[in-house]
């Protein structure tokens, strides 16, 4: 009975899924599909003996991995000769009709889109294996990142043993997301979506792999390394019957004349489709023929990819300056002389940061080339000719929007402004102060955020605390019962302790656990405040980065007048220190490994430092003991060879609870 209602709620998800990642025809909302997912989660939870791998619960999870294993391909995965130009094509063209000696033949065109090919293995209708192609003869195994690309079938009709290969491609949407994303942590842009969905797949934790909304494009079909049907357009046909997403812009042609002008009608389309592409393949479509023609030992000689020229043009930089980003981040922007880029006039490009510019070797007034892709900013590539009154830049000494301390911290290659209250960045720092881990502060969410700033009810985050009931009454979405909870929470954040209000500062590499470590050696933000860098690194964990930010951070005005008006709004601003030295593991030194059934790691984490215990990320002869849980990688392995006990859960809880 049970049984029967999990399989049909598979089934019925499963065709959903197909309806929205491949088809891109969804029947139902994501409410509605999310509630069937609910319902399936929970019975497959109460009834864990009915989960199987290819349930549509099993796309996400799985506990981050030590490395990848290399395996071998069941042939080679070889790549394509390059046509650049319609002369070369036409070479092409030319050798398979000498080669077949006059024969008939026609080619498959298919977009060339730019990812990163991989094999996925099925048997018994359930995807068992996933391999980049690696260096074509041994792939990595990267089954379960694999596993949480949507449009790729973890379940098909078909039992028997069969490989697909194919493209993984991040869309357009989602790489500009995730560059924005990486942007806002401080982290380097990816360069193009190839680097970034390269990335994300050969990613340890499959839960990030999970975030990056990668997609698979199939486009062969082999069974024991050779192709599975007689022709690419069956293996095309084949692989749609399956399940598998198959490019719709594909397109049998009888010659060279047809190749070339879907290879110019998709030239034409390339801004308006939702991926990058960088070309076009075109494969003789007959495999009979594919293997009288047979390979070189590169590539096919059936085959070839003609690339589209890069969307590039020449222009002039006109001036250089700074835009500050919603984290305070300093970044270089290069003002042009409008150009148009295949279709685009573009009159800007970011320079990302000023080590980039000198990488480039670029100064104002200078020829330079710049080229779009998959992000929406284009890009300088490189400088074709130095002006004669050349003018360097350089990163100015004050945030050019506040006028605040802008600060470089060592070993990062972006400045920021150190100033919270920053214009340019006060909306994230609200949301920061006011989010959950931090001041606590419900219902203070984007949409308040952007009112409160934009109507000017609060310049600088200790305005928040001079925030009436009536004020917030009166915004978009809120009624006086919402504001009245907003207003509870400001007043209740007063109570907070002080590390939450450090935390809450945003004071670069000062998160969580140093803002503990700072309140309980210093006892208040006022010997925080006034300590040297000497002192300051007296505190446990505290290295010459961090404390050069702080001082930074305090050095500031602005900064200085933020803490004096925290302090007016009633703020805990002293620390009486927790002692955890009488601990039940006071000591003892603890590396945590694989999943755990109910703790998360961070609680596991927080468990033990509260009983007094110290929590590290690699195995030694030091550590006391390991916590293991499900899928744990070499740590458990590591502990076994050093003789170091393992704990399950339950041990660590009762270690906890025995002693006290
Ligand atoms: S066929 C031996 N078809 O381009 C056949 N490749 O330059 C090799 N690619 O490594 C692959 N779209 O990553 C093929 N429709 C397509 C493709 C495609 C993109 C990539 C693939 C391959 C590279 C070869």
């Amino acid at each position: 009975m049970v049984l029967e209602r999990i399989e049909r709620l598979r089934q019925e998800l499963r065709r959903h899924e197909h309806l929205y990642y491949v088809l891109d025809q969804p029947e139902i909302t994501d409410a509605q599909y999310d509630s069937l997912m609910r319902e399936l989660q929970t019975l497959e939870d109460a009834h864990p003996e009915f989960v199987t791998p290819d349930s549509p619960t099993q796309r996400v999870g799985g506990a981050p991995r030590d490395g990848f294993t290399k395996l071998r391909h069941s042939s080679p995965m070889l790549s394509l000769d390059n046509a650049l130009d319609e002369g070369d094509l036409r070479d092409f063209d030319r050798r398979i009709r000498d080669l077949l000696g006059g024969e008939e033949f026609s080619y498959v065109a298919e977009l060339k889109l730019d990812g990163l090919s991989m094999a996925a293995h099925y048997s018994g209708g359930t995807l068992q294996l996933a391999l980049t192609r690696g260096d074509g003869t041994t792939g990595e195994e990267v089954t379960p990142n694999a596993r949480t690309i949507r449009s790729l079938p973890l379940h098909t009709n078909e039992h028997g043993v069969f490989e697909v290969r194919g493209e993984v491609i991040i869309p357009n949407n989602a790489f500009r997301k995730l560059n924005d994303d990486r942007e806002q942590e401080g982290l380097p842009r990816y360069a193009n979506p190839r680097n970034s969905a390269a990335g994300s797949l050969r990613m340890l934790d499959p839960k990030v792999t999970a975030a990056r909304q990668l997609d698979f494009y199939a486009y062969f079909y082999l069974i024991n390394g050779a192709p599975g049907a007689p022709s690419h357009t069956d293996a095309l046909r084949k692989l749609t019957k399956l399940g598998f997403k198959v490019n719709a812009a594909h397109r049998r042609c009888a010659g060279i004349e047809e190749l070339l002008a879907f290879i110019r009608e998709y030239e034409g389309q390339r801004d308006t489709l939702p991926y990058e592409i960088d070309g076009v393949v075109a494969k003789v479509d007959s495999v009979d023929q594919q293997n009288r023609l047979g390979w070189t030992s590169k590539a096919p000689r059936w085959a070839i990819a003609f690339k589209y020229a890069a969307r590039q043009a020449e222009t002039i930089v006109e001036k250089i300056d700074v835009q500050v980003g919603r984290t305070g981040a300093l970044t270089p922007v290069a003002h042009l002389k409008p150009v148009n880029v295949s279709g685009v006039t573009v009159s800007r490009s970011t320079l990302h940061n000023e080590d980039e510019i000198a990488r480039l070797g670029l100064a104002e007034g200078d020829t330079v080339v710049i080229e779009r892709s998959g992000d929406v900013i284009p890009k300088v590539v490189k400088v074709v000719k130095e002006a004669h009154d050349r003018k360097f830049f350089k990163m100015p000494a004050e945030c050019p929007v506040c006028g605040g301390k802008v600060v470089r911290p060592e070993g990062e290659v972006i400045w920021r402004c150190v100033n919270v209250n920053c214009p340019a960045r006060l909306k994230n720092s609200i949301l920061h102060f006011a989010s959950r881990s931090v001041m606590d502060i419900t219902g203070m969410g984007d949409v308040l955020v952007d009112q409160i700033v934009d109507k000017g009810l609060v310049r600088g985050i200790a305005d928040i605390y001079q925030l009436t009931q009536d004020q917030l009454a009166g915004l978009d979405r809120m009624g006086q019962k919402s504001a009245e909870r907003v207003i509870a929470g400001i007043a209740k954040s007063k109570t907070l302790p002080l590390p939450r209000v450090i935390n809450g500062l945003g004071i670069p590499f000062v998160g969580e656990r140093t803002a503990q470590i700072l309140a309980d050696a210093f006892g208040s933000l006022d010997a925080i405040r006034s300590a040297d860098e000497p002192a300051l690194q007296q505190a446990e964990e505290v290295g010459p980065k961090v404390s050069q930010s702080i001082r930074r951070f305090f050095e500031d005005e602005h900064n200085q007048e933020l803490i004096k008006r925290l302090a007016e709004a009633g703020l805990m601003l002293t620390h009486k220190k927790v002692d955890r030295s009488g601990g039940p593991l006071t000591g003892l030194t603890f590396v945590l490994t694989g999943t755990l059934p109910t703790l998360s790691r961070d609680d596991a984490k927080k468990m033990i430092e509260d009983a007094g215990g110290k929590v590290s990320g690699s195995v030694s002869k030091k550590t006391s003991y390991v916590v293991a849980g499900e899928d744990a990688g070499s740590k458990l392995e590591k502990a076994k060879e050093l003789n170091i006990p393992v704990l399950d859960e339950s041990a660590l809880q009762s270690k906890i609870a025995a002693i006290r």
